[in-house]
């Protein structure tokens, strides 16, 4: 069979890459002869098997050139630095007239921060089925420590490849203000961002163990993203899984998302955003917000989160405003969502604060204004007796909520409760917990 010399020559090059990473050995010959072998690939076998990869994965044909990392000097050994050979490989894929960005499988390449930009002259594939592995050593990111891995102004762009993407954040979970009270809080990168892009593809990955949040997408339109499995440990600080910035049109869908943060956080200037089948848990739930820190005036609308199993998390689906700000959250549906031991359910906090961003006033003539939220079919345990919490300001309440066919119960399935604060509400079909009053 084709493939089995070239797996055998991959797993035979990793143990010589790794004994090579601990003794210092980085210029055997053995290494380089196989490094510099695999580039040229000239062996019939290979080339099919690398064709057929390609095709099967990205429906691209024939005249395509593919740009391997492998070509450009990455060792992919997982501890030489390989951020100047992904450099190289980008520029060639940008200024092709249609290439794929390959990142091999069994490989682990560890990169510095670096740029993906664009306009590139075509559209592109990124085929990343090795791992990209995040520098620990926080100098590396003194240019810029909010950011690791970015793409910026690329059109048409799919990333796919089933590899995965790993932040190394445990360093900078240990640094965080929320670990260690004395510290002053400061930003981590996130680990890949979408900045700037139009018509993209984010499929089949895995992002762990992101500095701070791992996937964000901002200011870009026409968005997939599917297949992800985002995860980082409950008490990683800061880790949102995937964070939605003034992005218009996005689908985000058949994801399991854990982390130390919201699963998704969608905030200020995002327009038509759909979540389909996410699995989230642990962390702090699906969430809106929060809008209107700083006085400041945002908006979100035209969200649609359908079906959902949310477990063992702080909140459901959450909407979360700060006093003092202005702008609105309006047309958002939740439905079809299964709760299992999510302390919150359904929260609306429009006297949301975070105190360690930002002082808190609670009195304040002003607030993002919240209406049309529909809630539908959402089923499951509470642990917390309170299942629904519509806390919101007496000024501004929350305009045109409906509940409908809602059933949450505290964990031994005793009842729960509802508490309702300046809410404007409906109820359809069954719902419990009703709220005692509202007004
Ligand atoms: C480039 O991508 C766009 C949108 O994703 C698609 O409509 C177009 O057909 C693609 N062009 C080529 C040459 O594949
Ligand atoms: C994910 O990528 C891997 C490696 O390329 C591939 O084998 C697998 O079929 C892909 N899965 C999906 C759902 O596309
Ligand atoms: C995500 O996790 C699921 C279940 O553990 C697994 O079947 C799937 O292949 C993973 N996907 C990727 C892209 O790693
Ligand atoms: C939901 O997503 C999971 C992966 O998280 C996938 O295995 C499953 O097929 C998806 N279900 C549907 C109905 O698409
Ligand atoms: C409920 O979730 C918490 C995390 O929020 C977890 O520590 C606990 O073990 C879970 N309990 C059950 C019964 O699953």
């Amino acid at each position: 069979m084709a493939l089995s010399p070239i797996h055998f020559l991959l797993s035979f090059t990793i143990i010589i890459s790794f004994v090579a990473c601990y003794s210092n050995l980085q210029e055997a010959p053995l290494i380089n002869t196989y490094v510099d072998h695999s580039p040229s690939i000239d062996d019939g076998d290979t080339l099919l098997f690398f064709k057929n990869m390609i095709n099967q994965n990205t429906n691209v044909f024939g005249g395509t050139q593919i740009v391997n990392v492998n070509d450009y000097g990455a060792k992919g050994n997982g501890c030489t630095d390989d951020t100047q050979a992904f450099k190289k490989a980008w520029e060639i894929v940008c200024s092709s007239t249609e290439a794929v960005f390959l990142v091999p499988l069994d490989n682990y390449y560890l990169l510095k921060p670096i740029r993906f930009s664009g306009p590139c002259k075509s559209n592109i594939t990124v085929q990343l089925s090795g791992s990209l592995e995040a520098s620990e050593e926080p100098s590396d990111y003194s240019e810029d420590q909010r950011h690791w891995l970015v793409f910026d102004n690329v059109q048409n762009l799919i990333i796919n490849g089933g590899g995965t993407i790993n932040g190394k954040g445990n360093i900078w979970w240990q640094n965080s203000c929320k670990r260690n009270k004395k510290r002053s809080c400061k930003d981590a990168p996130t680990a890949l961002t979408f900045d700037s892009c139009e018509n993209l593809i984010v499929e089949n990955l895995s992002i762990e163990n992101a500095q701070q949040i791992h996937v964000s997408f901002q200011d870009s339109m026409n968005v997939k993203a599917f297949g992800l499995n985002v995860s980082s440990p409950e008490d990683s600080p800061n880790t949102d899984g995937i964070h939605v910035t003034n992005t218009q049109n996005i689908q985000i869908s058949n994801s399991l998302i854990g982390t130390g943060d919201d699963c998704i956080s969608i905030v200020h200037g995002s327009r038509n955003v759909e979540a389909t089948n996410i699995t989230c848990g642990p962390g702090h739930g699906i969430s809106i917000g929060s809008l209107g820190a700083g006085k400041s005036k945002e908006f979100v609308s035209e969200v649609i989160v359908n079906g959902a199993k949310i477990s063992g998390t702080k909140n459901g689906v959450r909407i979360k405003t700060w006093p003092g700000g202005s702008g609105s959250a309006t047309n958002i549906k939740f439905l079809n969502i299964e709760m299992d031991n999510v302390t919150n359910p359904i929260i609306i906090d429009q006297n949301y604060c975070d105190k360690k961003k930002k002082p808190c006033k609670k009195k304040s003539d002003s607030a993002v204004q919240i209406s049309n939220v529909l809630y539908q079919n959402i089923i499951g345990k509470s642990a917390s007796d309170v299942a629904v919490k519509f806390d919101c300001s007496k000024k501004f309440p929350c305009n045109k909520i409906v509940l409908q066919n809602i059933d949450l119960q505290c964990e031994e399935g005793e009842a729960a409760s509802a508490l309702c604060n300046n809410v404007e509400l409906s109820y359809i079909g069954h719902v419990t917990p009703l709220c005692a009053s509202y007004s």
